[in-house]
């Protein structure tokens, strides 16, 4: 089959025009969302299940209103990285949405987590801070918003498991700088200044080094309102103002 003007512009749209030139000759061409998404997952991983550097986050499984959130955030300059932003820009917001949707939707095996280096007293203090939080310095506990087995809050809050320990720290990190923004109120924001950089280390140590639990979802509800406000994740705001860690 000759390359097809539709195909070239499938990959034009995502950035991949010059994968294609007149005359070459391809494979039958299926117009899925899987083929046009392919420009994503050779970072992402096949069929988003991460990439094998160690860096590049999961995407399949990952709450549909979180994933929107990011690609948005991506496009509208308050998270970065300039070689998918270039991929982004060009699409429209309900395009967004359906990618964010297709993702969200993939129920794949997750690449095993790597053991853990950190000694068994920074682990437990990342559990500890994972789970229980550290009242004295009005920090909550992470299952609070990410849900008891920490898989995620649907629509709106991601999974904490299943990332790996250099984009952790990359994102908390980028939280504290302001380099990475959620909507206002930015309740990660707050929470990742609140972590010292021996909290941020602990947790992040923890939280790479856990087995998948199973069933590995998102909750639809948490047991109690959010202890803050999340601009991002709207639907759990009613009530939630001033509850205790
Ligand atoms: C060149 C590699 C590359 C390509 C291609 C790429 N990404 Fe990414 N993506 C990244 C990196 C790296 C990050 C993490 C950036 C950071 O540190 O915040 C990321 C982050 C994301 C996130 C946020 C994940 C999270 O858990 O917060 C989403 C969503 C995403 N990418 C979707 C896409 C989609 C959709 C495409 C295709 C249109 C795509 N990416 C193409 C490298 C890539
Ligand atoms: C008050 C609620 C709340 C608490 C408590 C909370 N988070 Fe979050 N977290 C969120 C929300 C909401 C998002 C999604 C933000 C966005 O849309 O960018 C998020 C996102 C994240 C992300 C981004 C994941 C990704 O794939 O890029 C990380 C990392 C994170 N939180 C770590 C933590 C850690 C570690 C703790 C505990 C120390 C914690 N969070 C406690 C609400 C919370």
């Amino acid at each position: 089959m000759i390359c097809s003007l539709r195909y070239f512009l499938v990959l034009l749209v995502l950035g991949w025009g010059a994968a294609c030139t007149a005359g070459q000759t391809l494979a039958p061409f299926e117009d899925s969302m899987a083929q046009r998404l392919l420009a994503c997952t050779g970072c992402h991983g096949k069929q988003g299940r991460a990439g094998p550097d160690g860096y590049y986050p999961r995407l399949a499984g990952k709450p549909a209103g979180y994933l929107y959130n990011q690609l948005h955030n991506f496009q509208s300059d308050s998270r970065h990285y300039a070689l998918m932003v270039n991929l982004l820009e060009p699409l429209s917001d309900a395009y967004l949405r359906e990618i964010a949707d297709y993702f969200s939707a993939l129920d794949v095996p997750y690449l095993p987590a790597l053991p853990a280096t950190a000694s068994a007293l920074v682990l437990e203090r990342g559990h500890a801070l994972a789970s229980r939080g550290d009242v004295a310095r009005k920090l909550p506990a992470c299952t609070r918003c990410h849900g008891e087995s920490l898989m995620g809050f649907a629509p709106n809050v991601p999974s904490l498991l299943g990332l790996p320990r250099a984009y952790l720290n990359a994102q908390l990190g980028a939280w504290r700088s302001g380099e990475r923004r959620a909507q206002a109120p930015d309740c990660m924001a707050e929470v990742a200044k609140r972590l010292t950089p021996d909290d941020l280390t602990s947790v992040v140590a923890w939280l790479a080094a856990q087995p998948l639990p199973k069933p590995s979802k998102a909750v639809i509800s948490l047991p109690k309102a959010m202890p803050l406000q999340c601009g991002s994740a709207p639907e759990a705001r009613a009530g939630s103002t001033g509850v205790k860690p």
